[in-house]
């Protein structure tokens, strides 16, 4: 059995690294500096400030936090932390299902779902750590983690684990092969290694939504072909029925074994946060209530730990900005109104065309009106609009389905109202800051014109972007 190449450094590893960095005792209450005061008199003292884009990098990446303790990387998604608090049962059952590879057999496979943020790929990761820590003396056991959402196709799949164990560069499997011929290459590079592969798919749902189940059919059923390596597959998602659309034995096959991951509760929250707090900050800098805070709302969005990590992470750099000594639960109402902020126009900007015109038209009569404005109302100020920017306006019913979208999207909310005479109608509400959520409409080019006037610099700034645009100036 020949070894297989070293894969890239894992995010793990790069964490840990970059953890490991913090100044020892770093934080001691005595020890916090304060910010420089603006010298008095004018008088210059230490060195003169920053003029160009260099010296100002220097002086940022010189600049010590007063509230981070080392690396910021500690409260990214991409940090695996030494400990998961809560999720104890969940790494013993994984690490039981998968142990046997450590002993030359090959563990059954296996699929994990759980909803966003509830710690499925890091518990993963932290077993796959320690099983390959394990494994290092005898060689056995490697690990390909394939994150679906970022492969297309049923090629670049086999191609991805093929390449996984390609010695040389004159192994590697290229673009524009059959796909059979890159399953027989792969085939033969997992034999000339020899050992048990476990293929961690990591939303494997997005895989199947995008090209099918005849991939995971090929993989479930390598094991017959495969000489002398043997392949488990451990397979990840957040969507509970995506084993539905799954060919009935490719379905028996993956769930050979399944784990559920609850969601978090706000006091299990508490804790991964402290935890977290704990390794990132300094001592003394978060405020009671700070932690308790970010819990709550996260466990109000489904239990999900990413987004409380990122709440306190973001009231942090908040608190920075404000040039604050402390994280005060302030911070976290700020940094929750940004988070909601940021994630509704990201969901705006994606709309599909038509869809942004219904959304400004709805926002339009909302901002007039500040109260619920009828779907007659909405198509009517939709169709419009639509003519206005020489759109050929799409159907009531398309508009109608399009404002079910803008509902299920949390944007608006309908409710159904009585017109007198059996007649009923539904009435929209607005559930998101207009002032943010238009001008983040404005910037697609096409409802550009429906725009506020800009000031004089804005608009000159616009038509010069824009020659062809008539207009005052
Ligand atoms: N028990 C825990 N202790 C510490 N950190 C945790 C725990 N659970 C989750 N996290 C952290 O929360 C973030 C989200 O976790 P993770 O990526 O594992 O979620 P997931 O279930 O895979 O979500 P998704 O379905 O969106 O991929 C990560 O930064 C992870 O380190
Ligand atoms: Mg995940």
């Amino acid at each position: 059995m020949t070894s297989p190449p070293d894969e890239p450094p894992s995010s793990a590893s790069v964490g840990s690294e970059l953890s490991s960095t913090a100044p020892a005792g770093a934080g001691a209450v005595g020890e916090r500096r304060t910010a420089p005061e603006p010298s008095s008199a004018g008088k210059a003292e230490g060195p003169p400030p920053p003029t160009s884009a260099g010296e100002f990098l220097d002086e940022i990446l010189q600049r010590k936090s007063e509230l981070f303790r080392g690396s910021r990387e500690v409260l990214r998604d991409s940090y695996v932390p030494s400990r998961l608090p809560h999720r104890e049962e969940e790494i013993r059952k994984v690490a039981e299902i998968l142990a046997p590879s450590l002993r030359g057999e090959l563990p059954s496979n296996l699929l994990i779902y759980g909803k966003i943020g509830t710690g499925k790929t890091a518990v993963v990761a932290q077993v796959r750590q320690d099983i390959q820590r394990r494994a290092q003396k005898s060689n056995e056991v490697q690990f390909i983690t394939v994150n679906c959402g970022n492969i297309d196709t049923a090629y670049s799949l086999l191609q991805t684990i093929g390449n996984g164990f390609a010695r040389a560069e004159a192994d590697r499997i290229p673009t524009g092969w059959s796909l059979d011929r890159v399953q027989g290459a792969m085939r033969r590079l997992m034999d000339a290694w020899g050992g048990t592969t476990l293929l961690v798919l990591d939303e494997i749902d997005r895989l199947v939504a995008r090209s099918g189940d005849n991939v995971l059919y090929t993989l479930s059923q390598l094991n017959t072909e495969l000489e002398t390596s043997r392949l488990g597959i451990v397979g990840i998602s957040n969507d509970l029925k995506f084993t539905n659309q799954l060919d009935a034995r490719v379905r028996s096959r993956l769930n050979e074994e399944k784990i559920v991951f609850e969601p978090y509760d706000a006091a299990e929250l508490q804790d991964i946060l402290r935890d977290r707090a704990k390794e990132a900050f300094k001592d003394d800098v978060v405020d009671p209530g700070v932690v308790e805070r970010c819990a709550a709302y996260a466990a109000l969005e489904n239990g999900d730990a990413r987004r409380a990590l990122a709440l306190l992470r973001l009231a942090a750099e908040m608190a920075e900005r404000d040039h604050a000594k402390r994280i005060t639960p302030d911070h976290v109402v700020k940094a929750k109104n940004r988070l909601e902020q940021d994630i509704i126009l990201d969901c705006c900007r994606t709309l599909p065309p038509h869809c942004k015109v219904l959304l400004y038209a709805i926002l339009q009569l909302f901002e007039r009106r500040r109260s619920g404005v009828l779907t007659g109302e909405v198509y009517e100020s939709y169709r419009r609009l639509a003519e206005r920017l020489g759109l050929q306006p799409l159907h009531a019913r398309s508009i109608s389905n399009y404002v079910s979208e803008l509902e299920t999207l949390g944007l608006v909310r309908a409710t159904i109202v009585s017109r007198g005479r059996g007649g009923r109608t539904r009435e929209i509400l607005v559930d998101v800051p207009i002032s943010e959520t238009m001008p983040a409409l404005e910037e697609d080019p096409l409802l550009a014109p429906l725009g506020r006037p800009k000031n004089r610099g804005q608009m000159l700034l616009m038509n010069f972007d824009n020659p062809n645009r008539s207009g005052p100036f």
